[in-house]
């Protein structure tokens, strides 16, 4: 690969790659999550993740090349663990926890890659494109936010009690008041 141009248009096919792959691996993630946060959280997201994957085909329409016939084996590899962990896994706490740490690599992946192509649109001079790229670049910015959100609002300390219960065969004193203080969402933006 020589020019910039050519290295866009790579990027743009991973990112598709990606997405179409992330549509078919939520709805099993979905199905084992116990939060309802969590869950209504990811279900959105997989609405928006098919609202993503038509608007890069309809950039790749317009730019005059074609989305397909490219593999992304980063996310793969990234499902694949996800996957993984979720093969022998019951759903609750300890598993809503798991699954918000795999949906972050995920988000990670996605933010990494939508940066880059944003702004090579940029640099090149593709302004409708850095736009749409752009939009969703925040929408998995956000996404990312709510994982945490949840995770130090709910999931991370309704796990710690199910290891504490497991490991006392009873609960601790004091664990039962602790159940309803809730992390202050606020604290995740200091991340
Ligand atoms: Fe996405």
């Amino acid at each position: 690969m020589e020019s910039l141009n050519e290295m866009f248009q790579d990027v743009v096919q991973d990112i598709h790659s990606a997405e179409k792959q992330i549509i078919k691996a939520l709805p099993k993630v979905i199905k084992n999550c116990k939060n309802e946060q969590l869950k209504s959280g990811l279900q959105d997201h997989l609405e928006q993740t098919k609202s993503q994957a038509e608007r890069i085909e309809q950039l790749c329409k317009t730019l005059g090349f074609k989305p397909g016939g490219k593999m992304c084996k980063g996310m793969q590899g990234v499902l694949a663990e996800g996957e993984e962990h979720l093969g022998s896994a019951k759903p609750g706490p300890a598993t809503d926890a798991m699954i918000i740490a795999d949906c972050q690599k995920v988000e990670m992946y996605e933010i990494c890659n939508y940066g880059t192509a944003a702004a090579w649109a940029e640099q090149i001079g593709m302004a409708e494109a850095k736009q749409v790229l752009g939009q969703i670049l925040q929408e998995e910015k956000d996404a990312n936010e709510l994982l945490n959100r949840v995770a130090e609002g709910s999931v991370n300390q309704q796990a710690a009690q199910v290891a504490e219960m497991s490991m006392d065969g009873k609960a601790k004193t004091g664990s039962a008041s602790r159940k309803t203080s809730q992390t202050p969402a606020s604290k995740a933006s200091m991340r």
